[in-house]
Parts: C-alpha cells; structure tokens; sequence
C-alpha cells in the first residue's frame, strides 16, 4: 500500500491557535493504530486524538472506564508511526489523574512516548491539575460538558448545558481553565448556543464534538464517522462513508471539507 500525498508542515499547537485568531476552522479525528493514523493525518486532519473511546471502539467494552494508561500508552505509540504531522493529542483515561503525582508520571509517560497534549475531562476543578503540567511544559486540553469518564455520576450520555444557570457555570469554569493554561477546550454535547458563546468567550481554540458549528475545531471518532461503530449513532454523528465512491480516504476527506467549510455539522447534527 503506498500514500503519494505530499508532506506538509507539521501541525501544533500555535498553527490551531493561528487558525483560531484568522476564523478558519480544523478538523479532527480519533486514531488508535498505525493505518488510520496515517490515513487521517494524510487526509487534511490537523489534530488525532488516541482517545479512551478505543474503550468502546477497539476493546468493546460499554465505556471509557476499563481504559488503562498502558492501553492509551499502546495504542498511541502506533498511532505516532502512522502520523503524517497531525497534532498528537492524547487522552489521560479514567482515574489516571487523581493526585498532582499520578497526573505528573502519567502525563510524563505518554509526553515521553510522543504525545503533544494530553487531554483531561472535567471542569474548573482541573484548574490546579492544568496549572501544575503546564509548569512543566505539558500542554493541556480540558474536556467539558459531557464528560463519558463521569457517565455514572451524569446518569446517562446526555446534552449538558441546557438550563441557563448550568450554561453560565460551564462557560465561568471554561475561563477559569483558559486562566490556568489550558491551551485548548473541547465541549462534547452542549447546545450549539452555549457551543457559540463559549468559542466567542475564549482566545484559546475550542473543538466541539456535537457543540454546533460555531466551535474552531470539529471532533469525530474515526469508527462512527465510518459507520463501523454498531448500534444507533449520536445525533452529531455523520456517516462520510455512505455512498463516498473513493472508500475510507475519500470520506475522511470529505469530513475535513465539510468541517473547513461549515457545512459540517448541519442543524441536524446539533442540540
Ligand atoms: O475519547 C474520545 O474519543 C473523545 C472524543 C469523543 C472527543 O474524547
């Protein structure tokens, strides 16, 4: 199998925050082994997340929970080998990040292995947490609204934000996460309003995975976007391999269009 695709220059955190400040917009997608690492950062994606939903979409468990940090550590070591200079972010999956030392050495072990950003669920209280790694160069995303690491505590994969109330205290706890360093903000499943106000509110780039069209970046899990994932899709989730004729690349391109472009998402993708 061969890619012929020229190389570009290699994506990072100030190329987003550049994006951010001229109004384009970036695509991203997950990746959890070599050829889908090297199929998306060939196809335009400007950040791969290794995700913990390889939970779900490699190892068939019903949640992020099971995810290790040696599986995460496993799975982004392949990733690295396939990535044509997409931006690295990884996931510090479920309990990994409990004491400042345990998020320290852990953080450290992916930062070692490759990794550009590490990504964390929660809200203002990750501020100590953000602080503490970007002291020590670690560049931070803090994962907001629907956070799957908490689904028990939530009650269920819910759109977070609707109350008024809820939407100001999410988008209070969003700046006080860009205050302690976060250098990027991903909201999963808030109404595309609250989507808005938060990308208007904030300097750093926002990503939005089912946060509406007005976020910086669009997400996607690689599996869903291929319609690989079994059972009824979230309601953000678009299917780009349905009647692309140019397979898996051909619909990975498609999305990075559609994102670049605005057409996606579409209200129906949005809350
Ligand atoms: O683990 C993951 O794939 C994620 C995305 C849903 C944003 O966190």
């Amino acid at each position: 199998m061969s890619n012929n695709s020229a190389p570009r220059k290699a994506i990072t955190v100030n190329t987003l925050q550049e994006m951010k400040n001229g109004g384009g917009k970036f695509a991203c997608l997950t990746a959890y082994d070599y050829c889908s690492a090297h199929a998306v950062s060939s196809s335009g994606v400007e950040v791969i997340l290794v995700g913990d939903s390889l939970g779900m979409v490699i190892q068939g468990h019903d949640s992020s929970l099971p995810v290790t940090i040696m599986d995460v550590a496993y799975h982004m070591r392949c990733v690295k080998r396939g990535n044509q200079g997409a931006f690295l972010m990884v996931d510090l999956p479920f309990m990994s990040y409990y004491s400042d030392m345990q998020t320290l050495e852990n953080s450290a072990t992916l930062m070692r292995k490759g990794a550009q950003m590490v990504k964390l669920e929660g809200g203002a209280w990750l501020a100590d947490s953000t602080r503490l790694l970007v002291q020590h160069g670690i560049p931070v995303c803090a994962h907001m609204g629907l956070t799957p690491q908490s689904i028990n505590h939530l009650g269920g994969y819910r759109v977070q934000g609707r109350d008024p109330a809820k939407a100001q205290a999410m988008i209070d706890e969003a700046l006080i996460l860009q205050e302690a360093g976060a250098a990027i903000i991903l909201l999963e499943c808030v109404p595309r309003e609250l989507g808005s106000r938060i990308t208007e509110a904030l300097d750093v780039p926002v990503i939005g995975i089912g946060a509406g069209p007005d976020t910086d970046g669009q997400i996607m899990v690689l599996h869903d976007m291929l319609g690989l994932y079994p059972g009824r899709p979230a309601k953000f989730v678009k299917n780009f391999l349905r009647g692309n004729v140019h397979g898996v690349q051909g619909a990975i391109m498609a999305y990075v269009d559609a994102v670049k472009t605005g057409s996606f998402p579409a209200p129906e993708h949005c809350y």
